[in-house]
This record gives C-alpha cells, structure tokens and sequence, in this order.
C-alpha cells in the first residue's frame, strides 16, 4: 500500500490595508475563492494609530498626501494581533500604490514587524492601483527579499477606466468630490475602483491559489497578469 501523505489544511495569513475599500473589496473575493478549495483564511487588518478618513476632504489635503507619500513616509500601526504569530503556508501581503510606493502602513509593517513575518516564508503580494504599480512592485519585492521572503508571484489589479479619467477621477474621489455622478465626467468615468468583472476575477484567482496550495503546486507557474486584472 501506498505510503499516506501527512496531510493539514492549508493556512493563509492575509496582513492587508485598504483607505477606500478597494484592496478590501479584491481581497474579500480572493479569500472566498480559496475558502472554497478548503483552504483556512486568516485577515489581519493594518489599523493606523491615527486613522486616515477617507475621503481626504480637500484639493489641498489630497495634494499633500501625495507629496508626503511620494516620500515613502511611515504611517505608525497598531501593534499586531497573536495571529499573525502562527504558522501559515502563504501570507498575502495587500495594499494600495500611494505616489508609485507601497503606502505607509504596509511600509511600518516592513520596517518593524518585517524581520519576525518574513524569513522563510512564502509572501504573495496583491497591489490595488489606479494603473502605475510597477516601482511599488519592485520596491516591495526588494524590500521582501531583504528579509528573506520567498515571493513566487504577484497580483496586481489597476482600475479599468481610461486616461485622463482614471488619474482625475482618483484625484477627485480622494478630494471629496463625486466624479462618476458628474453630468460630464459620468461619461468617461463611471465607477471609483475595481468593478464586479474584477472582483470575479479574485475569486476566480482565489481557487487558483488554493487550488496549487492544497495539491502542492508551486505558486510561481499561476497566471495573474490577465486582460481583467490590468486591463
Ligand atoms: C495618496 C495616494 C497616492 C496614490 N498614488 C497612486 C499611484 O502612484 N499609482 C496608482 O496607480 N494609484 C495611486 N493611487 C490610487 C490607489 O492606489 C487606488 O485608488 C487603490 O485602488 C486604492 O486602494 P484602497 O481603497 O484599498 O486604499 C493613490 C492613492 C492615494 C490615496
């Protein structure tokens, strides 16, 4: 008889921040995706000791946001809770881009919880942008790697409006204003974020990883970059 391989249901950490919901909303789907192929899903949330509303409020307070971020500043955390203290078979590292950057609270995480998360361990980012993800990329896997992290893949969603009224809309939306009720900008911007189409997708990419994790498949080989995700 064939030997029978120890088998324990695969574990998931997902340590994720989300200011106006959209990671949140990505996330949501992928861990329902995975919940489906019997994998078990933890959520750890990043909460800033001072909390960041959103939306901004002001043209001014959006523009300074985007300077200071463009600097990569840190945006202190609450400490962590005792889950993250257990062992998992893939952590999720999810946030947004801020000014071409991981944001603030995912760059405190790095900075003081990187060295006790990481070694070892098997990290997949997941990065919800507007569309420009490509330093923020680099830069997380860099600093991952620093400590030791092996990361197989990535996932990166943009949202799926067109230019010049993905950035205005953005702008706006995090200025306080409603750019998709606009009588003009509705017509070329009709939705802040990621669509429905989108979040299937997560779903649909949420099996994919559960599936490779409970057949012991390797990560690397799965295809995230699809027309959906990036359009
Ligand atoms: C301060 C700030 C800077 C941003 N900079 C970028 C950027 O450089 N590139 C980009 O594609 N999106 C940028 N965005 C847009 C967000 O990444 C995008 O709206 C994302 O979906 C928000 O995710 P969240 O709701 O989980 O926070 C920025 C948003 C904020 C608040």
């Amino acid at each position: 008889m064939a030997p029978m391989r120890a088998t324990h249901k695969k574990r998931v950490l997902f340590i994720c921040y989300s200011l106006s919901g959209q990671t949140n909303g990505l996330l949501l789907h992928l861990a329902a995706g995975m919940e489906e192929e019997g994998v078990e899903v933890v959520i750890e949330r990043l909460r800033p000791l001072k909390p960041i509303r959103f939306p901004l409020g002001s043209t001014r307070t959006t523009i300074a946001m985007m300077l200071i971020t463009f600097f990569r500043n840190l945006v202190p955390i609450a400490p962590l809770s005792e889950k993250t203290k257990e062992q998992y078979d893939l952590i999720i590292l999810a946030g947004p881009t801020w000014s071409y950057h991981p944001s603030g609270p995912i760059l405190s995480l790095l900075k003081f919880d990187g060295k006790r998360l990481f070694p070892n361990q098997t990290v997949l980012p997941v990065i919800s942008c507007r569309g420009y993800w490509r330093m923020h990329w680099l830069g997380l896997r860099q600093l991952l790697k620093k400590y030791s992290a092996r990361v197989p893949n990535k996932i990166v969603f943009s949202h799926p409006s067109k230019e010049p009224w993905r950035t205005l809309g953005v702008f706006l939306k995090l200025a306080g204003k409603n750019p998709e009720r606009s009588k003009f900008m509705g017509k070329f911007y009709p939705k802040y974020g990621h669509t429905s189409d989108q979040h299937e997708e997560a779903f649909r990419f949420g099996k994919m990883i559960g599936n490779a994790l409970t057949e012991d498949q390797p990560i690397e080989k799965l295809n995230f970059r699809t027309p959906l995700a990036m359009p």
